[in-house]
């Protein structure tokens, strides 16, 4: 499974734990990130990691900022993605089932590096229920 992942300076440490994980249980990660500790803005990460799934290239998201709240506002403004802030496992497994979310946000400053593993898990391996979320998501859509 292709992922597109993205992180601002607040994140570097954690994406990278995370992106070391993923790549060893064989999913396939595109880093659009950044790489150092330099200031950057995470709006231009945002929007890095939406055009990935946006155009098919990336079946998710995965966005890491210092508490996940910018980045994942920031995604949320553009059509077509529904990102979600998960905070643990639970949550994750729910924005999959009910929202269809595309893009998982996470807090570096506020997650254990193993916890933000188990989310991302939860998140790529759950389907969209569908049903009467469906007309819900299709609402937000439009
Ligand atoms: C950067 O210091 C910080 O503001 C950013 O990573 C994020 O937490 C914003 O929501």
């Amino acid at each position: 499974m292709k992922i597109a992942i993205g992180n601002d300076h607040a994140g570097v440490e954690f994406k990278n734990k995370l992106m070391e994980e993923l790549r060893s249980k064989g999913y396939e990660i595109m880093n659009v990130g950044t790489d150092t500790l330099d200031s950057v803005d995470y709006p231009d990460i945002a929007k890095k990691v939406s055009e990935k799934v946006l155009n098919g290239e990336a079946k998710f998201g995965i966005l890491i900022c210092g508490t996940g709240i910018g980045i994942s506002i920031a995604a949320n403004k553009i059509k077509g993605i529904r990102a979600a802030l998960c905070h643990n496992e639970y949550t994750a497994k729910l924005s999959r089932l009910h929202n269809d979310a595309n893009i998982i946000a996470l807090g570096a400053r506020v997650l254990g590096e193993d916890l933000g593993l188990a989310c991302v898990e939860a998140f790529v391996n759950t389907e969209f229920e569908g049903g009467r979320h469906a007309r819900r998501v299709g609402k937000i859509e439009q």
